[in-house]
């Protein structure tokens, strides 16, 4: 009988197997384990991201979803409040303000790999990747820099949940609580002080004259830090776990920097890091022969979609000059990840300096130690040899 259970330590390692036999015996699927669907389709899930008004975001968009953020900020709202919410925020990621952060990027960048010049074998995650997305991110939204290291940590642990309870563990609740302190803190500071970075413009924004309510400034501040964090530092280790493994692709990326952008795309097709989201559905959808009944959760398995044979010939094949058009490793529709062209930037910069400073190396685990998360997949260490 097939399960597929999110919370497992068998999905978290490896869900691809499982999304194959979702795609091709199971397409709307009712996993007891999550108490949810599970779209795995491609299509099916560019049908779900083109309809918010059945597929809403309003109950929350992570499989797991946090206390109280529900209904307050960008992922889990719904049209019109997220369309004015999101365009209070999408200013500061123009074009214009991306290319102030390119030099101060590649800076950060290369101070921390200076710190591992001559290093045989070192930790990618936390020697490298976890350190780097964390002070970029703190300088993309202007936070105080000497708390990145802490921050992350407990972005880290926000997004986790507890295998054997099937929800978060007071771990994980403990540390977004901490989370929503430290952002009120940020707040209440910018209030005193306002800069004219984003988090200070943001404070005082309205939408139709209307001032934004006290939970969505802290909620959407505190999403902001948690999904940057995480999901920057998660590709990141994504990116670099691919290119360890695919040495071919690699090498050609050491002789040729100008292909790193397409390889970002193919990894965020191939594996990329923000695997599955969820929604709830605002009335009953029949599909594949199932009907799913209206406040159903739903989840959209985007690293399935991006794995569909339908879509993407020879889809488990990595393959640097494939050119992904429409993969979903930024989602799509109205939810489509705001800091899409700030991430490829930054994780663009990130390997050119990388592979330039260490253009050979090798993975010494075999088994890498999964983060235990049911939207998040990207391992907790990585160590390299470096060659
Ligand atoms: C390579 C890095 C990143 C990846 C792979 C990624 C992936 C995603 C995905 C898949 C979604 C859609 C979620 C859904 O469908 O519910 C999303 C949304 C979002 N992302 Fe990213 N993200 C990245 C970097 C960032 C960064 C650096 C930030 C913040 C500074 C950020 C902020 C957001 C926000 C606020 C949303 C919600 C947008 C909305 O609902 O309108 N992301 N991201």
């Amino acid at each position: 009988m097939f399960s597929f259970d999110p919370y497992s330590p068998a999905v978290d390692s490896d869900p691809f197997p499982f999304y194959r036999t979702l795609r091709d015996e199971y397409p709307c699927f009712w996993s007891s384990e999550a108490n949810m669907w599970v779209l795995s389709r491609y299509a099916d899930l560019m049908a779900a991201l083109g309809n918010w008004q059945t597929y809403s975001s309003a109950r929350g968009n992570l499989m797991d979803e946090l206390p109280n953020r529900a209904g307050a900020t960008l992922g889990t709202t719904d049209p019109p409040r997220h369309d004015r919410l999101r365009a209070l925020i999408q200013h500061a990621f123009t074009k214009r303000n991306l290319d102030t952060l390119a030099d101060p990027i590649r800076a950060m960048v290369r101070a921390l790999i200076d710190n591992l010049r001559g290093a045989q074998q070192f930790d990618f995650v936390g020697d490298f990747s976890s350190k780097v997305t964390a002070k970029i991110l703190f300088r993309m939204l202007g936070l105080p820099e000497g708390d990145d290291q802490i921050v992350r940590e407990r972005a880290v642990l926000m997004v986790q949940s507890d295998a054997k309870t099937r929800q978060k563990g007071p771990e994980h609740i403990a540390a977004y609580n901490w989370m929503t302190d430290y952002a009120a803190k940020i707040i209440a500071e910018r209030r005193k002080n306002p800069g004219d970075d984003l988090l200070s413009q943001f404070f005082v924004a309205e939408i139709d004259g209307e001032r934004l309510a006290e939970r969505e400034v802290l909620l959407t501040t505190t999403t902001l830090i948690m999904a940057g964090v995480e999901s920057l530092g998660g590709f990141t280790v994504m990116f670099a776990l691919n290119l360890a493994d695919f040495a071919d692709a690699r090498r050609e990326l050491v002789a040729n920097p100008a292909l790193i952008p397409d390889a970002i795309e193919e990894s965020l097709r191939y594996n990329t890091s923000g695997q599955r989201f969820r929604r709830c559905l605002t009335k009953d959808v029949a599909l594949h022969g199932q009907t799913m009944q209206a406040g159903d959760f739903v989840c959209m398995a985007y690293g399935s979609g991006n794995r569909d044979e339908r879509q993407f010939p020879n889809p488990d094949v990595y393959d640097i000059r494939r050119k992904p058009r429409g993969h979903l490793g930024f989602g799509g529709g109205v939810h489509a990840c705001l800091a899409s062209m700030v991430a490829r930037m930054a994780v663009r910069i990130i390997f050119e300096e990388f592979l330039q400073a260490f253009p050979d190396f090798s993975r010494v685990q075999q088994q890498l130690p999964w983060m235990p998360s049911t939207t998040f997949r990207s391992p907790m260490r990585l160590d390299f040899a470096i060659n």
